[in-house]
């Protein structure tokens, strides 16, 4: 697609992939608007960016209909979903607590889905195509330890994109996914974790670079799925 005539919706926009795939693409010419559930957050992105901010929950239905309405509503049109809002918890089987593995399918998977159904059904309506980037995770490929709750999250929404891909080529709706490996954001910090910064880490921007690369191509041709490493990580 012609990136100018992009009008995005990012979940999770307010920070770390999601906030540099949506400075990436407004880069580009395209219009986007971002979404978080910290409001204070999210209008400082927004106003450092200039995009427009949509306060939204994505576990929330109520909001996920609201966030599709009031981004096509004021572009015109809305042709892509950033399907990027996610969470993570890490715990041992044994030390697994229920709430958490709940919390986090609330968002990385009935959020992903209820965000996909949204714009696949305003997609539909419009009958000009569209675009979903579900952003996955390496988790997405292989389990590890620690890792039952969002792997399991992780796993669930690479095999909605396979199904969501399945039905909506035919409405010439491009269904991608995206497998990062670890990215230095906010991500580790929030679950009160330290991660290991340094130079030779992911950063945001090589994610936004491969998800523009993804949108950038020929509608007449998709990328099904793209997972980015680091070269060599230490
Ligand atoms: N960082 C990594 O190493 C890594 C690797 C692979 C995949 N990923 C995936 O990449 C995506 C983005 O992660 P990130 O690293 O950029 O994390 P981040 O910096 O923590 O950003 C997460 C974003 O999602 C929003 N968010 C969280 N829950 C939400 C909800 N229920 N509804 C709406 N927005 C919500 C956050 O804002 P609020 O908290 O204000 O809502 C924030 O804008 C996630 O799906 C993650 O699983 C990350």
């Amino acid at each position: 697609m012609d990136l100018r005539n992009a009008k995005v919706l990012v979940t999770g926009g307010s920070s770390g992939i999601g906030y540099a795939t949506a400075r990436t693409l407004l880069e580009a010419g395209a219009q986007v608007a971002i979404t978080g559930r910290d409001e204070t957050k999210l209008h400082a992105a927004a106003k450092a960016l200039k995009a427009l901010p949509i306060r939204a929950d994505v576990s929330d239905p109520r909001d996920v209909q609201r966030m599709v309405e009031e981004t096509a509503k004021a572009f015109g049109a809305m042709n892509v979903l950033i399907n990027n809002a996610g969470i993570g918890s890490f715990a041992p089987l044994v030390d697994l607590d229920l709430a958490d593995f709940r919390r986090v399918m609330d968002t990385n998977v009935f959020g992903a889905m209820l965000a996909g159904q949204a714009a696949a059904r305003h997609f539909i309506s419009a009958g000009q195509g569209g675009n979903i980037v579900n952003i996955a995770s390496t988790a997405a490929q292989r389990g590890f330890a620690n890792g039952t709750a969002y792997t399991a999250s992780k796993f669930a929404l690479a095999a909605m994109t396979e199904c969501w891909r399945a039905e909506l080529r035919a409405h010439g709706i491009r269904v991608m996914q995206v497998n990062p490996s670890e990215v230095v954001t906010e991500f580790q910090s929030r679950m009160g974790r330290q991660q290991v910064v340094n130079e030779t880490k992911l950063r945001a921007q090589e994610i936004a670079h491969a998800i523009k690369a993804m949108l950038a191509m020929d509608d007449r041709g998709f990328i099904p799925e793209l997972t980015v490493w680091a070269t060599n990580p230490k």
